[in-house]
């Protein structure tokens, strides 16, 4: 009988990753090497510098999750690597490394959706601090239909997923228009003068300040007739056209970043980039640290940090509520690198107890990009066969779901 162990391989984004997960629910290591301090210079991922990054690091990164898993190449039964979405460069060199490898070692490869992946580093979660001794061989498991909410710096969406007999399926609920929630933490962060990514500094700031100081709004988007028939320009997975989704369930993230930026403007705010320049001359960076920042921020600022916050989560928490209960969905599983936030964390939690409903989150470290959770992804992919063959290409707006 097979042992159940998947190697995961990640590499779409700025993160090289990889990890040994044993039958999609024991994670004997996990490694990610984070581009972080190449691409924070230019307040965002260069695709060019990622894909020169992951070259460097893919075949150190696959060792380390082997050595510290303990296993050897033969020990596997499978590997996984991400084939999208994601950046075309960086999917690239995961894919054809994974390819080479399963090539020589004659194992299956298994293709993973990204945004599933993220989906089932909540599942994995789950499975490894639940006490149930012997792992689950049917991906139909205990398991029931939930309302998923992916939420990172590419991604916002929200699926209903529904365990399988063959694994899981997913229909597309809602999703944004323009901007992921994370990009937008991302970016109201750059132009305050924060470094990338910007979700963690605004996390951290935002408890210093009054949530309901300033208020901005989400308007509900209207399906209009121009729309019929489109599908959103986002740089994320293609999806279903606009007119298909409940108007409920879409979101929209790049108006608040323009109302924060007005909002700096027409209140002349000194945010941390200018606040620097006057009290620390000789530099010209960022703040290295939270109290560093806390201390270049004015109140003004702070209060504007925790609004914004306020309303993004509001917001995903809004629609993704409703989503639920139109599903009839109990279960909401939060996922994706924005799923770290605190205050999103605390919010869900709160709302879900009031509902009787359930939420899960995955841990802090499976939140953002990892390869665990393509190697659970693949689990029941391995149970039912479904592999990949050596004509696997990367695939950047790979959709997930109907
Ligand atoms: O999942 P992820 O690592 O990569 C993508 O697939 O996009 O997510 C990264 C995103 C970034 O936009 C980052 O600012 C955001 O997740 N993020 C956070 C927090 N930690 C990371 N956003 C809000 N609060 C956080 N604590
Ligand atoms: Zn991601």
């Amino acid at each position: 009988m097979s042992t159940g162990l998947i190697l995961g391989i990640e590499s779409s984004c700025d993160e090289t990753a990889a990890a040994v997960v044993q039958r999609g629910s024991r994670t004997l290591s996990s490694v990610v090497a984070s581009q972080i301090a190449t691409h924070a210079r230019y307040g965002g991922v260069v695709p060019e510098l990622a894909s020169r990054e992951h070259l460097r690091a893919i075949v150190p990164v696959v060792r380390a999750a082997l050595a510290q898993a303990n296993v050897a190449l033969a020990d596997l039964d499978a590997i996984a690597v991400t084939a999208g979405p994601g950046l075309a460069g960086a999917l690239l060199v995961g894919i054809t490394y994974a390819k080479a490898l399963a090539f020589a070692q004659g194992l299956p490869l298994i293709a993973v959706n990204h945004i599933e992946g993220h989906i089932h580093a909540v599942l994995l979660h789950e499975r490894e601090s639940s006490s149930f001794p012997t792992p689950p061989d049917q991906a139909a498991e205990a398991d029931e239909s939930a309302l998923a909410l992916v939420v990172s710096g590419g991604h916002t969406h929200l699926f209903h997923a529904q365990p399988r007999e063959t694994g899981w399926s997913y229909k597309l609920v809602g999703r944004t228009l323009d901007d992921a929630a994370g990009e937008a933490y991302d970016k109201v962060a750059k132009l305050l003068g924060f470094g990338y990514p910007g979700g963690p500094w605004i996390d951290a700031l935002a408890r210093f300040g009054d949530p309901d100081a300033v208020h901005f709004a989400f308007a509900l988007m209207k399906t209009k007739l121009h729309m019929v028939g489109k599908i959103p320009r986002t740089k994320g997975a293609r999806t279903s056209p606009i007119a298909d989704l409940d108007p409920h369930f879409l979101f929209s993230f790049s108006g608040i970043k323009t109302a924060v930026l007005r909002y700096v403007e027409l209140n002349n705010l000194r945010p941390a980039a200018l606040l620097r320049a006057k009290s620390i001359p000789a530099s010209s960076r960022p703040p290295r640290s939270k109290d560093e920042a806390l201390a270049l921020c004015s109140q003004q600022v702070l209060d504007l940090i925790a609004s914004f916050q306020h309303a993004v989560v509001g917001d995903l928490m809004k629609k993704s509520f409703a989503a639920a209960e139109s599903l009839g969905a109990r279960r909401i599983l939060v996922t994706g690198g924005v799923a770290a936030n605190s205050e999103l964390r605390a919010r869900f939690a709160a709302e879900s107890a009031r509902r009787r409903l359930q939420v899960a989150f995955p841990t802090l470290a499976l939140s953002t990009d990892n390869a665990a959770m393509i190697a659970a992804a693949a689990w029941p992919r391995l149970l039912s066969g479904t592999f990949a063959d050596t004509s696997l290409s990367a695939d950047p707006t790979m959709a997930l779901g109907r």
